[in-house]
């Protein structure tokens, strides 16, 4: 294959391995700079042009976009898609990535662990959330902070709340996190391709550090995941659209808690403690998909007229309880099931015979027009917090004296 690898650092560690992987087994690799790339469109022609010269006969790009340039490096990867050329990581998933909120907001939804997060504007919301998510000592971060820069931990709520007004009158965006205690400034770096991890290590701060960040001092060690962190990992890679990324998870007392997912994961520091060959992990994956490549079936999808994906939610009650997925009368209707969520289950590509239970939700491509007569209306969730969850000391919403 004639790998193109984006990257701003040609010698860097982690280009240069990827690099040094792909020739040798044989593959075609050559290290572009993002920012050299220009992007031509007109009708019918997506184009990309390296040092002025058109770009043709890549099978296959690794994208490895620093943070600091996320508009125009997502914008080449896309730019590739629109080519057809496939894509390690996609535009979207790399966005998906690069914004701390929009990333938990993605995982929230499914059964997937996080630390307890708010994200609020106004100043009289703020001591309620630090309250909603266990008081104090709290964690306050930036959206789009790297390496462990823009992660405080705040002692007390006065500190928090200080913390927070400096930042927003700074016009910076802020979320506050629970302090995930027990984890003792230890997190685990997980490296995912595809559905796999292929390595692992687990982070530990140093002196009275709770960042665990190699940036920050903190020291690797090898480890080897339970299965829980290893399906946690390769489940929010997958629904963050990506497939190579490094996910960073808290080890919890209710297990593994996603803090982010990276789209760029470095390469030294994991190869360095584990010796493992990861980069050559990487690039067969990649040679493995040029073959066979995964379609994002969202934007395909918008073609056929009157067709799309939907969820039906199948609540208490319901008349498709007990009934099986052929009994439902899905099909005569159109609409093929292509995946049944079972709270933290994932079936893909259920049985017609599977009998269903009340809070499946089944993930369907068909009619829309059909599927809108099967979504029943919502039925709202139990809100949180329930008055039990709260510390005894909790101020309810809405009674702390703080103006805009
Ligand atoms: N909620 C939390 N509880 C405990 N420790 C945390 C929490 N959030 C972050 N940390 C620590 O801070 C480090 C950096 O946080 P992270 O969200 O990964 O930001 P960055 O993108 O800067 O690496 C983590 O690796 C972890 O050690
Ligand atoms: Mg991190």
């Amino acid at each position: 294959m004639k790998l193109a690898i984006l990257s701003r650092s040609p010698d860097c560690y982690s280009t240069a391995r990827l690099t040094e992987a792909a020739r040798n087994r044989g593959h075609d690799a050559e290290v572009l700079d993002t920012f050299k790339c220009a992007i031509d469109l007109e009708r019918g022609a997506p184009d990309l042009y390296y040092r002025r010269k058109q770009i043709e006969d890549f099978d296959a790009v690794l994208p490895r976009i620093g943070a600091s340039i996320t508009y125009y490096g997502t914008a080449v990867v896309r730019q590739f898609q629109e080519m057809d050329v496939f894509c390690a990581n996609t535009a979207h998933g790399i966005n998906n990535s690069r914004d701390k909120l929009r990333s938990l907001q993605l995982l929230s939804r499914h059964h997937i662990g996080i630390p307890r997060t708010t994200f609020v504007h106004s100043k009289r919301d703020v001591l309620p959330a630090i309250e909603r998510v266990g008081g104090a000592p709290v964690v306050i971060k930036l959206i789009e902070g790297t390496q462990g820069i823009g992660v405080l931990l705040a002692e007390t709520v006065k500190q928090a709340e200080a913390i927070i007004e400096l930042l927003q009158s700074q016009k910076q965006n802020v979320l506050i996190q629970k302090f995930v205690a027990e984890s003792k400034g230890r997190d685990i770096r997980a490296f995912v391709v595809g559905d796999r991890v292929v390595a692992a290590m687990r982070r530990v701060a140093q002196g009275q550090e709770f960042r665990s960040n190699v940036h920050r001092g903190g020291i690797a060690e090898r480890v080897e995941l339970p299965p829980e962190y290893v399906e946690t990992a390769v489940r929010a890679t997958q629904i963050m659209g990506l497939q190579v990324a490094g996910v960073d998870m808290l080890e919890s007392n209710s297990g593994p808690q996603i803090m982010e997912v990276n789209s760029s994961p470095g390469l030294e520091g994991i190869e360095t403690c584990t010796g493992l060959d990861v980069a050559g992990a990487v690039i067969e994956y990649i040679a493995a998909q040029v073959d066979f490549p995964e379609i994002d079936v969202r934007q395909r999808l918008t073609v056929s007229k009157g067709y799309g994906v939907s969820e039906i939610y199948i609540p208490e009650g319901s008349k498709f309880v007990g009934k099986t997925i052929r009994g439902t009368q899905l099909y005569e209707h159109d609409i093929n099931v292509l995946t049944l969520y079972r709270g933290a289950k994932v079936i893909p590509n259920p049985k017609p015979e599977r009998v269903l239970e009340p809070n499946d939700k089944l993930l369907c491509f068909g009619k829309l027009e059909a599927m809108r007569g099967m979504i029943p209306v919502k039925t709202r969730r139990r809100r949180r917090p329930e008055i039990s969850d709260l510390p005894a000391d909790a101020v309810p919403a809405g009674t702390a004296e703080v103006s805009d």
